[in-house]
């Protein structure tokens, strides 16, 4: 079945970046669950400093200067909501919204079908990672120009790493040279269209995919403030952030 799509409303918000050399576009997945924060609608939509969680990193990534072209990917039912909430950001990026699938690497696969042919960057973002900033965006961008398919934001991993059968624990697992992805994440458009192409079993990100089809993946200094909301206290813990920020 093809995935619902549902263009920005108005003819003026679709960006004519068809055969602008060196555009970059960006897919934000948003088609989580909220189950694990308790809610009865998709994380994206979780209320975050009085929008929903989703509208921080359309408004950040509209307004990044590095970005030309958003595609938002959305729960089935949450396309328009999607839509109706860049338009009251203003956000002018934003191309359109793809009903996901029930993976993450699903949902960025329908997205990936909004890129237009000849873009030449694509960043993948998890709208559960609200605070992205121009910084990040840069980083990720830089080893694409030094021979690089892929690069991820990383950081490192602070706590000790126990693997466990049960109750049991077997192993204490060596931290050395063990970091955390983030994302965005960045990619040469045709590294990660391949990547895309094959099987998605087992994908917790896009650059593992890349990698598993040849790609070369650069890892750059990640940001502590890009955490993911999971819980309710990373809710909490952001709305605080966010607060300051004000
Ligand atoms: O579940 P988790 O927080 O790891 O998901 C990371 C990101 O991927 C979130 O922004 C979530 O909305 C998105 N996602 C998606 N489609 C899925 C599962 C997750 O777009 N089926």
């Amino acid at each position: 079945m093809e995935p619902v799509v549902h263009k920005a409303s108005a003819s003026e918000r679709r960006l004519d970046v068809s055969g602008t050399a060196g555009s970059v576009w960006g897919i934000i997945v948003a088609a989580g669950t909220g189950e694990r924060l308790g809610l009865d609608r998709p994380k994206a939509f979780a209320p975050l400093g009085g929008r929903p969680l989703l509208a921080e990193s359309i408004d950040r990534l509209d307004r990044c200067p590095w970005v030309d072209a958003l595609v938002i990917v959305s729960a089935a039912g949450w396309e328009e909501p999607a839509i109706l909430l860049a338009e009251e950001i203003v956000a002018t990026k934003v191309v359109s919204c793809v009903t996901g699938g029930t993976t993450r690497a699903e949902s960025v696969r329908a997205g990936l079908q909004e890129v237009v042919d000849d873009a030449l960057v694509i960043l993948v973002h998890d709208a559960a990672r609200p605070l992205v900033s121009n910084a990040v965006v840069e980083r990720v961008l830089g080893p694409l120009g030094e021979g690089y398919d892929g690069v991820v934001p990383v950081v490192p991993v602070q706590d000790t790493l126990k693997r466990v059968a049960g109750a049991a624990v077997v192993e204490t697992v060596s931290r050395t040279d063990l970091v955390a992805a983030q994302t965005p994440q960045a990619f040469l458009a045709p590294a990660l269209r391949r990547g895309l192409a094959g099987d998605l079993t087992d994908a917790t990100d896009c650059a593992s995919l890349v990698e598993r089809t040849g790609g070369r993946i650069a890892a750059v200094d990640g940001d502590p403030w890009l955490m993911k909301v999971t819980t309710k206290a990373d809710l909490a813990l952001l709305e605080a952030i966010l607060a300051g920020e004000g």
